[in-house]
């Protein structure tokens, strides 16, 4: 890409060359380019020029950075929030609450007070109990809930099972089928107004017939609804629109809004407002994983490099047996490339980051775990005792550090012996 790219056998993040970033800020560290979130961000900018009723939140979990989400935020983004944490750092990265909307299955009720107190937009409704448990809250905060139901539409995304979310068997949304009559019980709660219909079939879906398969069953809803005097203001078709790791083609963000708008206007609900959440498409490939070659250890069945990144660093690899293309950053050495896994050392079979990769590895070499940018630091941890990494934010020739790295100080700091 020309955010991430080698000049004279030396990779660069726009124009800073990653040995220089490495050395001066160590490793395992996460590297972010500005100018490749603006690009990615201006595929769904295009998509609300020509809707304009268009709202894109953002999906804070994808990677939830101060200054990343205050770059969303600069650019007019919205923010999928699943829990009060998040929330804290979407207002603090400068969100408009009025473009905040809440999912998520499980919300407490301090999370809930927070929202309310905020002013966002919505609360995408996951249950009965939860619903019940919103118009207490807000009645109590003598407020008005805006809420969607997130709803099942029992729809295959065709992506890994651990990361589907469409389908009847698992915990998120209701069935469709009897999403009417809680419309309706809805509709008798007072302080709740209801404003929309929310689903999110699952990520890293690479295909558009499930989105389309999604609207259809949408747009039947809105009408069961209609017929009932139930208007909704919007549809939120949730996020999950993937990315290229090695060879996937997914479909662009516009090609799958076009397909769903087109159901819309067709079934008379052209002005209804459309909101976006993705993750994934929005940062999956603005980032990087840089870690360093402790090792090389070469063994009967397999060689091989031993890194200071590790599963807790990146959990994806191990968890999903997800691929992420790895880079060497200094390229055309003399010596012969050969097959190795990359691991970490970390005390479990499964710390592995890529595995059966043509390089030619040193210690001492710096090395690029590719499309680390989603799901990658916002699901890392301290396991080992290790601290987490620090993230860096390119912009031209510019390096922001926009996470320092943790101490070992402050990964005890909450601790107490006791006797
Ligand atoms: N909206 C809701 C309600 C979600 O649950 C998610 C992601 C998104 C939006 C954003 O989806 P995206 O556009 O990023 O696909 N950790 C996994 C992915 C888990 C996705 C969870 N939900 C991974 O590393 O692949």
């Amino acid at each position: 890409s020309p955010f991430f790219h080698y000049q004279d056998n030396q990779l660069f993040v726009e124009n800073c060359s990653v040995n220089d970033i490495a050395k001066e800020f160590g490793t395992p560290l996460y590297v972010y380019s500005k100018a490749a979130l603006k690009a990615h961000w201006q595929l769904y900018q295009q998509i609300i020029d020509t809707y304009k009723k268009v709202l894109v939140c953002y999906a804070v979990k994808a990677n939830s950075n101060l200054a990343i989400l205050h770059q969303f935020a600069q650019l007019g983004s919205g923010f999928d929030i699943v829990s009060g944490g998040e929330l804290a750092r979407a207002l603090k990265a400068g969100a408009d609450p009025q473009k905040i909307i809440f999912s998520g299955v499980g919300k407490q009720t301090w999370e809930i007070e927070a929202a309310l107190n905020a002013g966002i937009k919505c609360f995408n409704i996951e249950s009965i109990p939860e619903l019940d448990l919103l118009a207490m809250v807000a009645q109590q905060l003598n407020k008005t809930a805006a809420i969607s139901l997130r709803v099942n539409p029992d729809v295959d995304a065709k992506t890994h099972p651990y990361i589907s979310t469409g389908l009847k068997e698992n915990k998120f949304g209701v069935d469709i089928n009897v999403a009417v009559s809680i419309y309706k019980k809805a509709q008798s709660l007072a302080n709740i107004e209801i404003v929309g219909v929310d689903c999110h079939i699952g990520s890293q879906i690479t295909k558009i017939s499930p989105f389309a398969d999604t609207a259809d069953k949408l747009i039947a809803l809105l009408d069961a609804l209609k017929a009932e005097g139930i208007v909704l203001k919007h549809v939120d078709i949730g996020g999950g629109l993937g990315i290229t790791y090695t060879d996937e083609r997914p479909a662009k963000p516009v090609e799958m809004v076009n397909i769903v708008m087109q159901k819309l206007i067709q079934a008379g609900y052209g002005d209804v407002e459309l909101i976006l959440e993705p993750g994934r498409s929005l940062v999956g490939n603005i980032g990087i994983l840089v870690a360093q070659v402790q090792f090389v250890k070469d063994t009967e069945a397999k060689n091989f490099a031993i890194v200071d990144a590790a599963m807790n660093d990146l959990i994806r690899p191990t968890l999903y047996d997800a691929y992420h293309g790895v880079l060497a950053v200094q390229e055309g050495k003399d010596k012969a490339k050969q097959t190795v896994d990359i691991v970490g050392p970390i005390c479990e079979s499964g710390d592995w980051l890529a595995k059966d990769r043509q390089l030619a590895v040193e210690r001492g070499d710096y090395l690029v775990i590719e499309s680390a940018g989603a799901y990658g630091f916002t699901m890392s941890s301290q396991y080992n005792t290790r601290p987490r990494a620090a993230e860096i934010l390119v912009d031209g020739d510019q390096c922001h550090v926009i996470r320092e790295r943790e101490t070992i100080e402050q990964l005890l700091a909450l601790e107490h012996i006791v006797d």
